[in-house]
């Protein structure tokens, strides 16, 4: 919202939140959330046609557009616990939608969504003794965090999906010259609802199986001696294949990726479609083994044995550039290795107070510091979790003359130089690479 603002002054756009606090930060220059030039864009638009309150109704009343960007959690209860997406928000705003308005409206779904929930709402929206004429059109988000604000300034594409009626393809240009306003006209695609409710899921289950199929095979890079970076390097060079999201990783995390296939599946299951949610289940399952076989590697290389050893994991976000930690890879495993009994010694540049929340049942055997030298310090071995570039240019010589020996490093994210590491005494453990060891 705040691009759309910066981009359409003739635009008045409110946010508007159930939570004072979040409300309250986004008034200030201390933003919830830390996202590269976020701030930058929010301080040019704030006051001038950018607002943020916490007065949903009145919102509701005067807009002609509403974005609905609630939150839509896989379900932890019920009748498809574990993989349906929980839409008791969203229901939420639907009847709090219909309850306010007094002028028609066009309502756009932002969040995440199954296939079909557009019928939902307007259901809903069409429930009342009001004639108000509501439209629902679907324009699901591309961005990904860490580079959101690039992503919105430069998208791929820009989806938006309506009806397919006079009033439909009416909403379809209103939200098209919105975004007309600074992204090229032939990324802006439109479709039917549905269509762009799962093109959504689809992209982001897409996405997930790139990287589950890059790393099933440095698991078998592991076996060969072959070289992931090799392998993918030749593969993405296929321009039908293409270079990108193929770097091996210790597991991929995020709010998204987990989340939408889970949907995915329970979407396919409930159609009968049981191979095709066994299909797309994989993708998960993968991620399971590549997180659980990475924490098995750094026990056996160690000795069978980290009880009572200091581990230091450098990065606890689930990506580079982001504060946010949800589903990340370094949960779990921390938890594993602070079930071994290891001491666990977390740096993170932005992440930390998310990691204490997310680790807050272990009291004992763990410390987070901001500085990756005072977690080496005394370490036996290091585990690189997230892919922050500062960690490439630290004084490795110094990292290394702090640790106990024999010192590993455990590389999940292929992110440093290892055979400088090497030369410096470190056994080094890259993902789907030969390991480097002194013994
Ligand atoms: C993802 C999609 O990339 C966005 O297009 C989508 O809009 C977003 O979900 C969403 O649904 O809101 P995001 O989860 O923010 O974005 O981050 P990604 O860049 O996709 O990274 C996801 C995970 O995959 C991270 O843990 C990342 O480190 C990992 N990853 C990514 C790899 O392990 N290898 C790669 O080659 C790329």
């Amino acid at each position: 919202m705040a691009v759309i603002a910066l981009k359409c002054p003739q635009y008045k756009v409110s946010v508007v939140d159930v939570s004072e606090s979040r409300i309250k930060a986004w008034q200030t220059n201390d933003l919830p959330i830390y996202e590269p030039g976020l701030l930058e864009v929010v301080q040019a638009a704030r006051g001038r046609n950018l607002f943020f309150s916490t007065d949903i109704d009145a919102a509701i009343r005067e807009s002609e557009v509403i974005f609905v960007s609630v939150n839509t959690p896989t379900k932890t209860f019920g009748e498809g616990a574990g993989k349906a997406a929980d839409l008791q928000y969203w229901e939420k705003v639907a009847r709090e939608i219909l309850r306010e308005s007094r002028s028609p409206k066009i309502v756009i779904e932002k969040s995440t969504l199954p296939v079909k929930t557009a019928q939902t709402m307007e259901t809903i929206l069409n429930t009342g003794d009001r004639k108000i004429h509501f439209e629902v059109i679907s324009n699901p988000e591309f961005l990904a965090e860490g580079t959101a604000v690039k992503d919105l300034l430069e998208p791929d594409r820009v989806l938006i999906g309506s009806r397919e009626t006079p009033s439909g393809f009416e909403a379809r240009r209103e939200v098209v010259d919105i975004y007309a306003q600074w992204v090229p006209r032939e990324r802006i695609v439109t479709s039917n609802v549905w269509s762009a409710e799962l093109s959504k899921l689809v992209a982001n289950a897409f996405l997930a199986q790139r990287i589950s199929s890059i790393n099933s095979i440095s698991a078998l890079c592991e076996q060969t001696d072959a070289s992931i970076l090799e392998v993918a390097y030749a593969v993405g060079m296929d321009s039908r294949i293409g270079n990108r999201f193929l770097n091996a990783s210790v597991g991929f995390g995020g709010s998204c990726f987990k989340k939408d296939i889970l949907n995915l599946v329970y979407i396919c299951e409930s159609y009968g479609l049981n191979e095709v949610a066994l299909y797309w289940e994989s993708v998960l399952a993968m991620n399971e083994f590549q997180e659980a076989r990475f924490v098995r590697k750094m026990i056996r290389e160690m000795f069978n044995t980290i009880v009572g050893k200091r581990i230091a994991l450098l990065g606890f976000a689930f990506k580079a550039d982001t504060s946010d930690t949800r589903e990340s890879p370094a949960i779990y495993v921390a938890r594993k290795l602070l079930e071994e009994k290891a001491y666990v010694a977390i740096s993170d540049p932005k992440a930390l107070d998310n990691a204490r929340l997310d680790l807050g049942e272990f009291e004992e055997n763990l410390e987070l510091l901001e500085s990756p030298y005072e977690a080496a310090q005394g370490a036996h071995a290091l585990a690189i979790m997230t892919e922050w570039e500062l960690y490439r240019s630290l004084d490795w010589e110094k990292i290394y003359a702090s640790m106990e020996k024999p010192a590993f490093v455990f590389d999940g994210r292929n992110l440093l130089d290892h055979e400088r590491l090497f030369k410096i005494g470190f056994n080094v453990y890259p993902l789907g690479r030969p390991p480097l060891k002194q013994f």
